[in-house]
Order: structure tokens, then sequence, then C-alpha cells
């Protein structure tokens, strides 16, 4: 099993390439890019409601790059604290951020400043601003209080991480007691090997670092999470240029739960 594989990668030149990579889709979201984005994708692929994706701003839909939909693992209500891991452009953001009402709190992490940017702006056109907080800051260790998050989101983020291991203990550590997950990611049918595991540019799209649902199941699962259930899958490649570079199945919605009974 190849449960966190890292491979040889260098994690300088892959924080490069993933700066670069999402600084140009921050600056030029109509460019060639080799993952499905946007907002028709959302709406097409990703079973986005259109509803949801009427209360936000074009300039963060055309760069959202997400592989499923964590509106549909679970809710989110009034009042609630939610936090997006990789956030990007802040789609996930501004939708959870109208679920949650000002009564709630909503942040975003990322390392790409340029789409937080974009996030920021975003957040304040659709008038979510007082409640939403975003942070440049990475999701292996974040900068938040342990037990202070009703509900983690992550959309297609944790498969850059070259220690995804940390980022779901980061992600654990941060829910409250009974918190949920709800990740959306892209996975692969078998391992993949080698050919494409050390591959930076599909690594910083999310796709070379890509587990197996076994594989994601076991990881999630070893970070203490239970109650696991996948609840739906997407074709979430189908078209694009990544499905040319590598055989990479798809991208599944998954939940899990913090156990009351952990701190
Ligand atoms: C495939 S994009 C998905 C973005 C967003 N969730 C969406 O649906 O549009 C992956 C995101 O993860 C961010 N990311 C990559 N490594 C990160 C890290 N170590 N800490 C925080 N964010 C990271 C990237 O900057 C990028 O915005």
């Amino acid at each position: 099993m190849h449960a966190n594989p890292v491979n040889g990668i260098d994690a300088e030149r892959l924080y490069a390439e993933i700066d670069a990579l999402y600084a140009r889709l921050a600056a030029a979201p109509r460019d060639e890019f080799d993952c499905n984005r946007g907002m028709r994708f959302a709406m097409t692929m990703l079973n986005y409601a259109p509803e949801a994706l009427e209360n936000v701003p074009r300039a963060s839909l055309a760069r959202f790059v997400g592989r499923g939909n964590p509106h549909r693992i679970g809710t989110v209500l009034a009042g609630e604290t939610v936090l997006d891991a990789g956030c990007g452009a802040g789609s996930d953001l501004i939708i959870a951020a109208h679920a949650t009402g000002p009564a709630g709190r909503v942040i975003g992490v990322d390392i790409c400043g340029p789409l937080l940017d974009c996030a920021w702006t975003s957040a304040c056109i659709a008038g979510v601003d007082g409640w939403t907080t975003l942070l440049a800051a990475d999701y292996t260790d974040l900068p938040l209080d342990s037990g202070s998050v009703d509900v983690v989101m992550l959309n297609g983020s944790l498969n850059i991480a070259l220690d995804k291991r940390r980022v779901l203990a980061e992600c654990f550590r941060v829910l409250k007691p009974g918190g949920r997950l709800y990740l959306a990611e892209a996975v692969i049918n078998e391992d993949i090997g080698f050919r494409w595991r050390d591959d930076i540019r599909l690594w910083a799209h999310g796709v070379a670092g890509a587990l197996n649902e076994t594989e994601l199941r076991a990881l999630v699962s070893a970070a203490g999470f239970t109650r696991l259930q996948l609840t739906e899958r997407f074709d979430c490649f189908n078209g694009s240029r990544i499905a040319l570079s590598m055989p990479v199945a798809g991208a599944i919605n998954l939940f899990a739960r913090k156990p009351m009974t952990a701190s």
C-alpha cells in the first residue's frame, strides 16, 4: 500500500511549482489550464446547485478548481464555524458563509496569495466579509485553536500535500469533538507507479499524489476519523488535459466525523 507516497519530490521545488501554477490561475483564469475549472464545470460535472452559485461572484467561480462538491456531503448550519483548507479563490467558502450566516464564521486557508486576494474581494462583493477570515498559511500547520471548528472542507487540496497524514491530523485537531470532515478529492483506480508519481507538475495539480479509494479511506481512518461514508463519485477530469497525461479515475465525496470522545 502506498498510503503516503513522496517519491523523492523536493518540497521546495514543489512549493515553487504550486506558487507558479496557482498564481497563473489567479492572474489569467481563462488561459489554458490542465484541469477542468469554472462555473459551468461546477454546475454540470460536480452538481453544484445553480442557486448556490448565483451567490458567488464570477471572479471566484472562474478560478474554481475543485474536484467534488463538499456541499453535497453534508449540511452547514447557521452559526457554525467552517474551515476550507486550500480554499483557492473561495467559491466553497462563500457558499458556506451564506449557510453559516453572520452568527457563524468561515475561515479560508491557502498558500497562494493571489487566489486569497480574489477570495477576499469576492467575499466582500458577496457581502459575507463580516464573518469571513482568510489566512495565508500552510494546512500542515493550521494557525487555529484545537477544537474550534464544526466543519472542515477540503476540495482538491489534500492530494497536493507531500504529507497527507499531517494535513489530516491538523484537520482532526482543529475540529470540535463530533465535528465533520467534508472531503472531495481525486482518486486513481490502481497505483499509478513512479512514472507519474515523481512528476512535479502533475503533483501540483493534485493528481500525481492521488490515492485509490481504499487507500484514501484508510488514511482518513488512521487520522482518527470515524463513520466514513463515500457519498458520490465525479468524472471531474472528463475532457481535460490531465486525463490525457495520466490515468486518474475521477473524484469522490467522502464524509467522516471526529468522534465525540476525541479531544
Ligand atoms: C486544486 S486547488 C483547489 C482550490 C479550491 N479548493 C477550489 O475548489 O477551487 C488546490 C489548492 O490548494 C492550495 N494548496 C496547495 N498546497 C497548500 C498548502 N500546503 N497549504 C494550503 N493550501 C495549499 C493551492 O494553493 C490551491 O489553491
